[in-house]
């Protein structure tokens, strides 16, 4: 499905006037169906804000959100949220992680502990269906949560630097990952990271956010084939125009 944001602003309102936190100003962009698509921007851009927007998890000021050109009315229904935290229940195992989703939407237990332990496969996290999060490491907790996400079907992706806190090493693996799941699935994805390196080698278009109140500053078409090498020259020369640009921003904003 093709996700359209179009003239959305956000302002967050407080007590009086000096409380007023612009955050989105105008945002426009599309993604098309089963595009790869990245937000960057610095700290406190308004990211989480803009996703939580989509989600339908905070109103938006003006604007409006359009799902293969359909108002977005009802978006629990077709779009899935990746956390910038974890956001795993602790008292929860594995495989009742994953199956949450299911369970909220009424699947019946046995349909829903099945297609959970499927996923458990498909996500390389055998022998740890039984153990609780303490007792799993970074990449598999962002395992857990993407799996808990996709179980549910959504046509829309929303990833929140699913990897930002995890180490290099762990994050480019499970980026590759990511890429077979989004190429088998054929979803749409939004995934916002502060991570050029990310940007350069996931996305298929890269949108620069600019500091608060934000507003889109660049749009970066990516056409380096797949599968990428993230060290290959084009990889290279977009990743130094990417951070380039982002550095001439900061000296001038
Ligand atoms: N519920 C809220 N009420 C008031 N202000 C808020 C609320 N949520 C976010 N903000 C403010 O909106 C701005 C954007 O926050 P947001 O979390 O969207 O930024 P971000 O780009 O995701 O940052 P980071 O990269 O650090 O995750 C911040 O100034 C934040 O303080
Ligand atoms: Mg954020």
């Amino acid at each position: 499905m093709s996700l359209k944001v179009a003239e959305l602003s956000k302002t967050f309102t407080g007590d009086t006037e000096a409380d007023h936190i612009d955050v989105l100003r105008n945002i426009n962009f599309t993604i098309d169906d089963g595009q790869f698509i990245s937000i960057i921007g610095p700290s406190g851009c308004g990211k989480t804000t803009l996703l939580r927007i989509i989600a339908g998890l905070e109103n938006a000021s003006s604007g409006k959100i359009f799902l293969d050109d359909v108002e977005l009315t009802n978006p629990q229904e077709h779009i899935g949220f990746v956390f910038q935290e974890y956001a795993l229940f602790p008292w929860r195992t594995t495989v009742e992680n994953i199956e949450f989703g299911l369970e909220v939407k009424g699947v019946d237990p046995k349909t829903r502990r099945n297609a959970a332990l499927e996923h458990i496969d498909i996500f390389g996290l055998s022998g740890f269906a039984n153990k609780y999060p303490k007792e799993l490491s970074g990449g598999m907790k962002q395992r857990v949560a993407i799996a808990r996400t996709l179980i549910t079907s959504p046509k829309v992706i929303l990833m929140d630097e699913p990897f930002g806190s995890l180490d290099s090493q762990t994050r480019n693996s499970l980026q590759e990952f990511l890429l077979k799941i989004w190429q088998e699935s054929k979803k749409t994805i939004l995934f916002v990271t502060h991570n050029v390196d990310e940007t350069t080698f996931l996305s298929d278009r890269i949108i620069a956010l600019s500091k608060r109140p934000s507003r889109i500053i660049k749009i970066f078409e990516v056409d380096i084939p797949r599968p990428r090498d993230r060290t290959s020259a084009e990889c290279n020369k977009l990743r130094k125009e990417v951070l380039d640009f982002l550095e001439k921003a900061r000296a001038n904003s």
